[in-house]
């Protein structure tokens, strides 16, 4: 094995305006080269990536820090320093570790946690998770359902949501990486589920795969709110929020009295200059309904609990996973713009090693 390398990494240009492109990323390999062994004392460790998350909040993270990202949280912010220009961008990789000063991780570990979107990453132990290998799943599965995305589509749906046995649930980006955790989460409690996506073809794999009740094509209804009405004429008793912008302002029309809004994420509004405003928000008084923002990371100490509740599911093939997988980290621009476009179909995933 080599014992030196030039490392292969994906950088951010330059700090984004507005909507960001594939054109603000570029590949480079380092003019210096990379030792792949950890200094001695240094408690590094050293990890070859295979397998990178592409995720909507790494296109927030592109702009200049106090020039519009005021939606991103304290706790993130050392995830925000590592999107730099001229540096690469990072974010929940798998890795194998190649070397190890750290006592808790030894060469031959596959490790997930941040990382950055390159061949080969010095990292530390903090926020890094040892993969159990017995558990019989691909490795790809800890950039997504057994990691952050499905952290969140559980933590936001049983958490947040209270949900109950018969409830109406309505889900946005249902065909998306946690939106058809969340729908198949919610079916399997025994909930009515209904979610929206945005091509014919995620309509049909919500409904005959995913085991939705119901769903639409929102690019192709004039009248979001007539959609809820049809889909869900008994009203929605929760909303796992993944759009924002006019679904929500529909969806609030929609909801119970004592309905429950996880708000997880908002992507049609990240890149826009001027955020659509809500018009129906008083709704939330008449019809008292708790509407609450999250963050996966609020739920670190669930995971063990999650874990147990999720691979069981696998096991049984009880849960359908659907990873969009893109191999070369050279297609890891694309393949994260592929997010902004609702070109990926469940999660999408960067192969790289
Ligand atoms: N709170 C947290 O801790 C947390 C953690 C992870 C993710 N999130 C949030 O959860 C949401 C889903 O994330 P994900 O990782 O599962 O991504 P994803 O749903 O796999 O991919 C994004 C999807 O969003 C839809 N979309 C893109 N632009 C849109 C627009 N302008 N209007 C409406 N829909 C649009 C597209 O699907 P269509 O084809 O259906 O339009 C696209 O496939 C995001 O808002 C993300 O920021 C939050």
């Amino acid at each position: 094995m080599e014992t030196t390398v030039r490392n292969k990494q994906v950088i951010l240009k330059h700090y984004t305006k507005g909507f960001p492109e594939e054109s603000d990323l570029m590949i480079a390999t380092a003019l210096d080269t990379m030792e792949l062994k950890v200094k001695p004392g240094s408690s590094a460790i050293l990890v070859k990536n295979l397998f990178l998350s592409c995720d909507p909040y790494m296109g927030t993270f592109m702009r200049e820090p106090d020039s519009g990202s005021s939606e991103v949280a304290v706790e993130t912010l050392p995830l925000l320093d590592a999107f730099l220009p001229g540096k690469p961008i990072a974010g929940v990789g798998v890795s194998e570790v190649i070397d190890s000063d750290d006592p808790g991780f030894a060469k031959g570990d596959f490790v997930w946690g941040i990382v950055g979107w390159e061949e080969y990453s010095t990292v530390n132990s903090f926020g890094r998770f040892r993969i159990d290998v017995n558990i019989d799943v691909p490795l790809s599965y800890y950039t997504g359902i057994l990691s952050v995305t499905g952290l969140t589509a559980y933590a936001g749906f049983f958490e947040i949501c209270s949900p109950k046995k018969g409830e109406t649930v309505f889900v946005s980006a249902a065909a998306g990486a946690v939106g058809h955790l969340v729908g198949q989460f919610a079916k399997l409690m025994g909930c009515y589920v209904v979610g929206s996506a945005g091509s014919k073809q995620k309509v049909d794999l919500l409904l005959d795969k995913f085991g939705f009740d119901d769903a639409f094509n929102y690019k192709e209804e004039p009248d979001l709110n007539a959609a809820l009405k049809r889909c869900l004429p008994q009203g929605i008793d929760i909303y796992f929020e993944n759009v924002g912008g006019k679904m929500l302002d529909s969806v609030l029309m929609n909801m119970n009295v004592h309905g429950r809004i996880a708000v997880c994420g908002m992507i049609s509004q990240y890149h826009i200059e001027s955020k659509e405003g809500i018009q129906n928000l008083p709704v939330v008084i008449y019809k008292r309904i708790k509407m609450q923002g999250f963050l996966a990371l609020d739920f670190v100490d669930r995971f063990p609990k999650f874990l147990d509740y999720v691979v069981p599911y696998l096991n049984e093939r009880k849960l359908v996973y659907i990873e969009d997988i893109v191999e070369g980290l050279e297609n890891g621009p694309a393949a994260l713009f592929r997010l902004f476009q609702g070109q990926n179909i469940g999660k999408q995933v960067i192969k790289i090693a």
